[in-house]
């Protein structure tokens, strides 16, 4: 089975093609290809992820992308006879079809019906066998495009479309192996239950039980801002740009490295607060009372070794403050393996801590390889192949506060 999955929650437009066979413990996949084309430059501007940009961006982007996609998929992807999406379906049902996009599609992504309307490779139907759509959570606007695209491309091809939760994708994401792009079979690493999953995104701060297939418990989430959000707003008031999570860790080691001290004490949030919960918003607050009083030079930028050391200290109290709640969650639940997903577990210092932390408790922990913890859609293709909720092309809608419980 060839899945396409198609991801657009946020700021990142990514398709990806997955070839997988078998079920259950025998499940197997393959990449044939998986593309991402990231926003975050235009969002820069504006400090952050500014929906309407997204919209239109994803609008854009998404028909191109998949012309690149198909393309360094054409030795994989069966060429016996190319068949016409009219031939495939029928005339009177392209027309249908053609006539909703018109008037249901077009008013709401015009860059994306604009695109599709003139794509000529759209004229022949690829072999493909499911689509699987991010359906949320994630920014309503930016999931409706997504969506979208999968509801024309499902009609046209004539294929079913599974929606997948971003989470739950980041989630089987991390069980991909770390050459999982090599174009070879791959089984997903075998995770026992119960597990626990770690994700930290810049959307999500959550501790999810899950017991078996599909048996999600959220038990701990952040109050207010994600972990993500924090690192990038810290990252902000430091002067770094977005998305500036990655740019403040780099800090952080370097003053680590050259042995630069914290030049003031920050928070360590709900450390006692008896729960898995979190809260970020007054660690930012705390960063922005100690910009104000930071020594600067003429012009008003940071003494760069005072910066260092903040970042430092930054990404320390985050690591004692998530590492803590998942001891406390790795206890509470009896885990048998841990996993991490999400943008935020890229960074170094955290991976460390909870590979240890995982250590201690004697259970393996998956972390997602580089190419897999950002936004994208293999992930979504992996989960979509997983899945078997099919929904009709206009039943689909975005949900985006979409929960796992
Ligand atoms: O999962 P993701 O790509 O998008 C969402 O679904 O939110 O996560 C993006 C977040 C951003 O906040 C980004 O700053 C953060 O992940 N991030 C990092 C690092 N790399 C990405 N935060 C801290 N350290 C990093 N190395
Ligand atoms: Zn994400």
């Amino acid at each position: 089975m060839i899945t396409l999955g198609i991801e657009t929650s946020c700021d990142e437009t990514a398709l990806a093609l997955l070839e997988t066979r078998g079920s259950g413990v025998a499940f197997e996949c393959r990449v044939i290809a998986s593309l991402v084309h990231s926003q975050a430059e235009l969002h820069s501007a504006y400090g952050g992820v500014y929906p309407s940009l997204a919209k239109r961006e994803h609008g854009k982007n998404l028909v191109p992308l998949l012309h690149k996609l198909l393309i360094e998929a054409s030795d994989t992807l069966d060429k016996a006879e190319s068949v016409s999406p009219k031939e495939k379906i029928g005339i009177q049902a392209f027309e249908q079809a053609m006539e909703t996009f018109r008037t249901e599609i077009a008013p709401q992504n015009p860059e994306l019906y604009e695109s599709f309307s003139n794509a000529g490779f759209l004229k022949n139907v690829p072999r493909i066998d499911r689509i699987a759509v991010t359906e949320g959570p994630g920014l309503e606007p930016a999931l409706w495009v997504g969506i979208n695209f999968a509801r024309m491309l499902s009609t046209l091809w004539n294929v079913p479309i599974v929606p997948v939760d971003h989470m739950e994708g980041h989630i089987v994401g991390s069980l991909l192996p770390s050459d999982a792009t090599n174009g070879a079979w791959q089984k997903l690493f075998d995770a026992s239950m119960p597990m626990l999953a770690f994700l930290i995104s810049g959307g999500h701060t959550q501790l999810v039980k899950i017991a078996g297939l599909g048996e999600h418990e959220i038990i701990g989430e952040t109050q207010d801002d994600a972990v993500g959000e924090a690192f990038d707003k810290a990252a902000r008031l430091l002067g770094l740009p977005y998305p500036g999570g990655p740019h403040l860790s780099l800090l952080a080691e370097k003053a680590r490295n050259e042995g630069i001290a914290a030049p003031v004490a920050l928070p360590r949030p709900m450390l006692r607060s008896g729960d898995l919960n979190f809260s970020f918003s007054g660690l930012k607050t705390a960063v922005l009372y100690a910009v104000r009083k930071a020594p600067k030079d003429a012009d008003g930028a940071l003494d760069p070794l005072w910066k260092n050391g903040l970042a430092r200290e930054f990404e320390d109290a985050v690591t004692e403050t998530l590492d803590k709640k998942l001891r406390m969650a790795l206890d509470d639940t009896g885990a048998q393996s841990l996993i991490v997903g999400g943008g935020v577990s890229a960074n170094r210092m955290l991976r460390e801590a909870f590979t240890k932390t995982a250590a201690e408790y004697g259970i393996p922990v998956f972390l997602p390889s580089r190419h897999i913890s950002g936004d994208n859609a293999l992930m979504i293709a992996v989960a979509g192949a997983l899945g078997s909720k099919e929904k009709a092309p206009m039943d689909l809608r975005a949900n985006g506060t979409k929960r796992l419980d």
